[in-house]
């Protein structure tokens, strides 16, 4: 596990309540970034994908399959703002999430965006090894990849910091990141 940053305190009174929101393409580490990242500031981990399947008893494959995206994006949205009024801690958001204008807005006043961005070569390694998620079972999910990221960066560059998930360990990833927050003042 990792161990506390040293400014991790500095981090909490800069959140001042709000959550460490994180944001990115499938594939770019969110979930296990985010777990360490919030043993390091000693705050809570939330899911966002695991708490809308817990809300729905069903998961993100059977939402998307049973009721459609559209369906999928309206529980994302209250899911979200719901866990933003409950921190502070570090929210893992899904890829399409930051794409809700509303989301954006609530994340803005209740947390502290950070895009995780990866190129293509190292999402497609990471979710290629595993076959779960609705968008990218299609024939060629590297070219569904490529349209999300092209649609999608412009978008995630609007977060407040962006850190680079290199296909380094993850803790370095972490530390970038609570050096990057600690670096934040709070604006009002
Ligand atoms: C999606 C990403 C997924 C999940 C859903 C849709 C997206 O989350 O929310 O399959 O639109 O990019 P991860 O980014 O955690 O894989």
């Amino acid at each position: 596990m990792t161990r506390a940053a040293p400014q991790a305190g500095d981090v909490r009174a800069m959140l001042d309540g709000r959550s460490v929101v994180l944001v990115g393409l499938m594939g770019a580490g969110k979930t296990t970034v985010g777990r360490r990242l919030a043993a390091a500031l000693k705050l809570a981990f939330v899911d966002a994908d695991s708490e809308i399947e817990k809300a729905a008893g069903k998961s993100v494959q059977e939402i998307f399959a049973e009721h459609g995206e559209v369906y999928f994006r309206d529980g994302e949205r209250r899911v979200i703002a719901r866990l933003l009024d409950e921190g502070p801690q570090v929210l893992a958001t899904g890829g399409g999430a930051f794409m809700n204008a509303a989301t954006r807005l609530k994340i803005r006043e209740r947390g502290v965006s950070v895009w995780l961005r990866a190129d293509l070569q190292l999402l497609m390694k990471r979710v290629l090894r595993r076959s779960h998620r609705p968008l990218l079972k299609q024939t060629d999910p590297r070219l569904v990849m490529e349209q999300l990221m092209e649609e999608r960066y412009p978008v995630y560059a609007t977060a407040d910091l962006t850190v680079d998930s290199q296909d380094a360990p993850h803790d370095l990833i972490v530390k970038q990141i609570v050096e990057q927050l600690a670096s934040l003042t709070r604006t009002p």
